[in-house]
């Protein structure tokens, strides 16, 4: 899968720096080429020249300008950043030196460092895009903002120079001395494929949840599995419903869905599915942590899990709701205070969450019915029928193992009552009998003493 995103955004960059090779040409033809020859030569115009349609390119590079509508100089910028570390080669041209005055084009900023490496900064891009004129290079400035993609999608920065100038510097001269830094995950996300998962640390109250497992192993009730597929179309169409038909001022941001219903019918695995399933990264917020470990560094950490989750798509799964989104209790201790507190912070930042949002619960009636209003779906995981039981037992069952004659599954699936993760437990325990007995064959007794354990341990007689 890496690999092949990575080939994918190799495949775009090349068209990109093949571009940027012809802006920089163009640039410097006219900049110090005889006037007269850089008007006759068509296309010498640097903003002039196309940048490549990446419109049906499928790699995350391609996606990440499609999704902001990149800009010809918001490209020439990102690929300004990406050069010293994919084709410092491309840059060797800056190297050029003013023959009059015997030193480096000041025009061409950038920073030099001791082997003589060329890294650009705000300097570069703007002779690129404007050689010396004025007016464009105001524009640099706006694509550094606080509000601008390149910093929501935290990609790239403007990092001073070094040494630091101790000559206070004006906003446009500061974007034009400053390095265009590349953050790791930007780099990540334009090469290799996806951005690595942040190193979060120890502390942070949330991991990430992962399956091996398919979509097509999911068996819902046709009902809960509608529900769920209500996420994927929240997914496909929220941004257009909020945005391009304008319904962000009405709507609440985001989509929070409560799973409930007993241990075992698939809870923990559809939300880990939903993210395989979208691409996104599915993050478990562990809300026992969350209250009795990290009082007062609680908020905190959770004001990061949602940061994060907000830029980068995640959906945040809290399993075990019940913990913090329980009825709120009467005040008893400072321990229950802080609880509450916890309480209040979470239910606010979860309704202002403009990401996905899965809490799972064992039971409705445990969640806060002031809180559970403020859900765009609520969906139940009953205990599969007889005969999504049936299917459960034969997909659980390894190839390898063989039935016994007097084992009849759509009977067995008939009689017990059980969810898939109680199907799995039992299938674990008559598989490993069948191995340490050599025989490799599940015999009927030892499937309903297996279930008789199950049974057990739910406090139900077999
Ligand atoms: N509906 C289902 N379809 C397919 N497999 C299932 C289903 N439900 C459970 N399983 C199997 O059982 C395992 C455990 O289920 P899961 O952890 O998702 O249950 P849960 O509802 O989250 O339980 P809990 O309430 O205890 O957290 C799954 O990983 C899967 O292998
Ligand atoms: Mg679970």
């Amino acid at each position: 899968m890496r690999l092949d995103a990575g080939a994918k955004n190799a495949a775009d960059l090349e068209l990109e720096f093949a571009w940027f090779a012809q802006v920089v040409d163009a640039r410097f033809k006219r900049y110090f080429g005889p006037p007269a020859d850089a008007l006759q030569h068509a296309g010498t115009d640097p903003l002039g020249i196309a940048a490549p349609s990446l419109s049906g390119a499928r790699s995350d590079f391609a996606k990440l300008l499609r999704r902001h509508r990149a800009t010809p100089l918001e490209r020439l910028a990102l690929v300004l950043a990406l050069l010293p570390h994919c084709k410092p080669q491309l840059l060797d041209i800056f190297h050029t030196r003013n023959q009059t005055f015997d030193r480096q084009f000041t025009e061409f900023g950038g920073q030099r460092d001791a082997a003589g490496d060329f890294t650009p900064t705000g300097q570069t891009l703007a002779f690129l895009v404007a050689g010396a004129a004025l007016a464009p290079r105001f524009a640099l400035q706006s694509l550094f903002e606080r509000e601008h993609w390149f910093a929501t999608e935290r990609l790239l920065h403007l990092a001073p120079p070094e040494p630091t100038p101790s000559l206070q510097k004006g906003a446009l001269a500061g974007v034009l001395a400053c390095v265009l830094a590349l953050s790791g995950e930007g780099l990540a996300l334009c090469t290799t494929g996806r951005a690595p998962r942040p190193n979060l640390g120890l502390d942070f109250p949330a991991r990430p949840l992962t399956t091996a497992l398919q979509w097509s192993d999911l068996v819902l009730h046709p009902g809960t599995l509608a529900q769920v597929q209500d996420i994927l179309v929240w997914v496909r169409h929220g941004a257009t419903l909020m945005d391009g038909w304008g319904m962000r001022p009405k709507l609440r941001p985001g989509h929070r869905a409560l799973f409930y219903g007993p241990p075992g019918t698939g809870k923990t695995m559809t939300a880990a599915l939903l993210g395989k399933v979208t691409g996104r990264e599915v993050y478990q917020v562990d809300l026992s942590l969350v209250v009795s470990k990290y009082i007062g560094e609680t908020e905190k950490n959770l004001a990061r899990v949602f940061d994060q989750a907000q830029h980068k798509g995640w959906i945040l799964f809290f399993d075990e709701a019940d913990a913090l989104f329980g009825k709120r209790s009467e005040t008893k201790d400072a321990h229950d205070r802080y609880a509450n507190q916890e309480v209040s912070f979470l239910l606010q930042r979860i309704e202002t969450f403009d990401g996905i949002a899965i809490l799972a619960s064992n039971q409705r009636e445990n969640i806060d019915a002031a809180f559970a209003r403020r859900f765009e779906a609520i969906i139940y995981f009953p205990v599969p029928s007889a005969e999504q039981r049936l299917q459960l037992w034969r997909q659980s069952l390894p190839g390898q193992a063989r039935l016994a004659d007097d084992v009849d599954l759509s009977d067995i699936a008939q009689r017990f009552e059980l969810c898939g993760g109680a199907i799995l437990n039992a299938v674990r325990q008559v598989c490993l009998g069948a191995l340490d007995d050599a025989s490799h064959c599940i015999t009927r007794d030892a499937l309903q003493r297996a279930i008789a354990r199950e049974l057990d341990k739910e406090g139900r007689e077999a």
